[in-house]
């Protein structure tokens, strides 16, 4: 079982979805076409020198993002949260790829809107190559190089969720509720770039 798969339910259990296949137009534009003269490093947690925004987008990645907040597991978040009069349609707000190099890491932040995503560009590191690093004992999950939530458990105790984000992550996209505290920690056994596309989306109301 793949490390996508094995994570996959216990995601879902704490309200964040998995979305095996992005369709590859989205893919190639989002690789293809990001400008490094609009740095939006401004406005992103990230201890990353790579940040940039992307300032228009096809019609074809607004309606595959949006397609996902239909999915059940979204929905109940947005009837939780509760805080529109009368339903509104999504919209797709923002729209930014982190590369991020050997020894960067986003530290632990929210997003801001109703929903976030994480698309899955570039993993360029193997995870046991990794966990060499700093080699983990008593049945600790290792940090290094993941994708982190913090999530509350049954009790209300905070834990975390380390997500073993590798290759076959490529293509692959996480949705989660804007507000939920996630982080990523450096990698440290490959010269690459790591490469994910993020994003918020909003309510439109006029
Ligand atoms: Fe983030």
């Amino acid at each position: 079982m793949t490390n996508w798969e094995e994570q996959k339910e216990h995601l879902i259990n704490f309200g964040i979805l998995p979305v095996d296949n992005v369709p590859k137009n989205v893919l190639d534009y989002l690789k293809n076409n990001y400008d490094t003269n609009n740095p939006h490093n401004a406005h992103l947690a990230g201890q990353i020198k790579k940040e940039y925004e992307f300032k228009t987008w096809p019609r074809y990645i607004d309606d595959f993002i949006l397609k996902q907040t239909l999915e059940p597991l979204m929905q109940k978040h947005t009837k939780n949260i509760n805080v529109m009069s009368s339903d509104k349609p999504y919209y797709l707000k923002s729209l930014w790829i982190n590369l991020q190099k050997k020894y960067e890491f986003n530290p632990m932040h929210t997003h801001s809107g109703v929903f976030s995503f994480i698309i899955f560009l570039q993993i360029p590191y193997k995870l046991e190559d990794e966990d060499k690093v700093f080699p983990k004992s008593s049945g600790e999950s290792p940090a290094t190089s993941r994708l982190t939530f913090i999530v509350n458990d049954f009790m209300g105790t905070a834990k975390d969720i380390n997500v073993n984000v590798d290759k076959d992550y490529e293509g692959r996209m996480l949705m989660f509720p804007a507000g939920m505290n996630h982080l990523v920690y450096p990698f440290y056994t490959s010269d690459d770039y790591r490469i994910t596309v993020s994003g918020n989306i909003l309510f439109w109301a006029e």
